[in-house]
């Protein structure tokens, strides 16, 4: 009974980490920078790889701030792609915000007023801070109610390094966070001073007979050396943006939980860029560049582009990456055309990486890392078809007839994705060529189409 439910917990699982490009989990370059051929989810691609691993280089070490590059490339050509990749070797220490073009027309505040959150979301404070904190092993949590059954209760704590022991007495906030972390003879604790915040570290390793019942993930931990208080530096990394909100006093912090920001004044903006400022000179606060992408950047307009260009230059400027697939076309908001739809002044200050069209064998290894990573089973001739079928038409569409092929496949009770299912799926669902060619055929039975002089609807 028990092997049933196995299969039905990893379908859940499986679910979740399926996205476009969940198969990305870095560039795939080795220690000199140089692609690997097929590494991390990425296959190919290798000089644009390359060139976006020295960028991502750069930023960690912090060489560049207020840089911009710009991925172009035709559709499907990975630059979306490699973008994640970036973000996915960054860390988790370098702010990245990713956002589409179009998005800023969709908020409710202006356009400036949206890209400058995303250039603020886009730069990490590291705010150094030291602590007094207690920290030792937990020889006896004592809790006692009054004699006479009301009032507060009181509490004794026996903590001990190996060198020293020392009982504490606990008022009611610490008897209450002593009880709520469960803090038992064993743990070995930490208390924050100034907050009197509990963190358990684990439990002391003299303990480690006592309890049969322990679960798996109990840690066991050394007893602390030395004094019971120390001085810590914690370091906290905060984005210029949430700083900005919580200080707003028309948003206050529950903002950045509703993700309801509106737009933050001026002002507000000023004081915390002196404040910050002030913070760096003491030593206090690291500023950390991190990184705006930028989809489709061919949708911005040309106010957004002057916007970014001016941005740019302020010496609390992220690296700017855009990325785009247009060729040369109109600049939006104005009647001029410009190489991918940017203007030449704000191109000329771009680092451009271009990604070029895959050939038959990276076609191949990407659509078997899809398949790979949707779990499919898929056997070699039919994932030959597969390729050829992204040859002729484009990667995404052989990427959607995975999912769609697999699903004919299960239906029919198989196991392995044949080039039956293949076939099947490419005529139940069309590409973009078969769709326009089919429109052309039937143009005259399809409303508001141009090539007719006379439609139906004039009439009426
Ligand atoms: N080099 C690669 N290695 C692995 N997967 C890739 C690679 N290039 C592209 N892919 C995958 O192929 C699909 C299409 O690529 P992607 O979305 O990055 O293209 P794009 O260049 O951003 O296209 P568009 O211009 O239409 O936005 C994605 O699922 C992506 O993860
Ligand atoms: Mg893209």
């Amino acid at each position: 009974m028990a092997e049933t439910k196995v299969p039905e917990v990893r379908d859940i699982t499986r679910i979740e980490r399926i996205g476009a490009h969940s198969h990305i989990r870095g560039l795939g370059l080795d220690d000199a920078l140089e692609a690997r051929q097929v590494s991390q989810g990425m296959v190919g691609q290798k000089k644009a790889r390359r060139a976006a691993g020295i960028i991502t280089k750069m930023i960690q070490e912090g060489k560049i701030a207020g840089r911009a590059v710009l991925i172009a490339g035709q559709p499907g050509t990975g630059k979306t792609a490699l973008a994640m990749g970036m973000a996915q070797s960054l860390g988790a220490d370098t702010p990245f915000t990713a956002m589409g073009g179009s998005e800023i027309f969709s908020l409710e505040m202006g356009k400036t007023e949206a890209l400058t959150q995303a250039f603020r979301k886009s730069i990490g404070i590291r705010i150094k801070e030291e602590t007094e904190i207690i920290e030792g092993e937990v020889v006896e949590v004592q809790i006692d109610r009054p004699a006479t059954g009301t009032g507060a209760k009181v509490g004794k704590l026996t903590l001990k390094t190996t060198e020293m022991e020392t009982v504490y007495d606990l008022g009611t906030k610490m008897i209450e966070s002593v009880t709520k972390e469960k803090v038992q003879a064993g743990d070995v604790i930490t208390i924050d001073k100034a907050t009197g915040k509990i963190s358990k570290l684990g439990r002391s390793f003299t303990r480690a007979r006592d309890y049969d019942a322990m679960g798996p993930q109990t840690k066991f931990v050394q007893c602390p050396e030395g004094e019971l208080q120390k001085r810590k530096e914690v370091v906290h990394t905060v984005s210029l943006h949430e700083i900005d909100v919580i200080n707003s006093r028309t948003q206050g912090f529950l903002a950045l939980f509703s993700g309801d920001t509106g737009e933050i004044k001026g002002e507000v903006r000023d004081q915390i860029n002196t404040k910050v400022a002030e913070w760096r000179e003491e030593g206090k606060a690291d500023i950390v560049p991190g990184v705006l992408f930028i989809d489709e950047v061919h949708m911005l307009d040309i106010e957004c582009f002057s916007f970014l260009n001016r941005a740019l230059e302020s010496d609390m400027a992220p690296i700017l990456i855009m990325a785009t697939n247009r060729g040369i076309t109109k600049i939006r908001g104005t009647n001029y055309s410009s190489p991918h739809g940017l203007p030449i002044d704000l191109l000329d200050r771009l680092l451009i990486i271009s990604t070029s069209p895959y050939e038959e064998k990276a076609l191949e290894r990407i659509l078997k890392i899809r398949c790979e990573e949707e779990d499919v089973e898929m056997t070699d001739d039919a994932l030959a078809v597969l390729t050829k079928v992204a040859m002729e038409t484009s990667l995404r569409y052989a990427i959607h007839l995975i999912t769609s092929a697999n699903l004919t496949c299960r239906k029919r009770k198989g196991t392995e994705v044949d080039v039956e299912d293949i076939k099947k799926v490419y005529s139940l669902f069309f590409d973009q060529g078969r769709s326009a060619q089919f429109l052309k055929e039937y143009q005259q039975e399809f409303m508001f189409n141009e090539q007719t002089e006379s439609s139906t609807m004039d009439t009426s």
